[in-house]
């Protein structure tokens, strides 16, 4: 007899200057910490359409650049919408903005994706703003203070728990 797989949560981020990496790192960290699931945490590089359709959940964590979600994060995106498209209907996400000053339209595009693919939002987009508005902040590697990884985990928590407990 087989053991039974257990779900998935499936989170892919990409990160420039390491702040969405923390924040990612924390909230799989917060995840982990729950039972009868499973957590893959993917660069959006390596993210394909077979990991979209295995997962039972997702969080999506991008800085906001140039007023959008990062290009990469998008790039997963353009590889996986339509193969994924009808096939994860209802399936619970959330997501993680780690931007200078806004993070809200990095949010809106993700919400429209999602709300296409008609997923299901369990929270709010969780957006930690790290102040860098000049260029030399914004390219210097961010370090992401203990609140805001704070709130990356117990979302992580929170969206493993329903998944572990079929309430999503
Ligand atoms: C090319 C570029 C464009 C950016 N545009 C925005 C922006 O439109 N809004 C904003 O709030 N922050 C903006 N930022 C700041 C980043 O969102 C911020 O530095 C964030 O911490 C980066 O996350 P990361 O460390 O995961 O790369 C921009 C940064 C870069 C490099």
């Amino acid at each position: 007899m087989t053991a039974a797989r257990r779900p998935v949560l499936l989170i892919v981020y990409h990160s420039l200057t390491g702040g969405t990496l923390q924040m990612a790192r924390a909230a799989a960290s917060g995840a982990r910490g729950e039972q009868g699931v499973d957590v893959r945490l993917l660069p959006a590089l390596q993210a394909g359409a077979d990991d979209v359709l295995g997962a039972a959940g997702y969080l999506f964590a991008t800085p906001e650049n140039l007023a959008a979600m990062s290009g990469l994060l998008k790039d997963f995106f353009d590889r996986t919408y339509y193969v994924a498209l009808d096939r994860i209907v209802g399936r619970p996400y959330a997501c993680l903005i780690c931007a200078g000053s806004d993070g809200s339209n990095a949010a809106r595009q993700i919400e429209r994706i999602a709300t296409g693919w008609r997923l299901r939002a369990i929270a709010d987009p969780l957006i930690v703003q790290t102040q860098a508005q000049s260029p030399d902040r914004i390219l210097a590697p961010k370090t992401i203070a203990a609140d805001g990884l704070r709130r990356c985990e117990e979302l992580g928590a929170t969206l493993a728990a329903g998944i572990g407990l079929g309430i999503f």
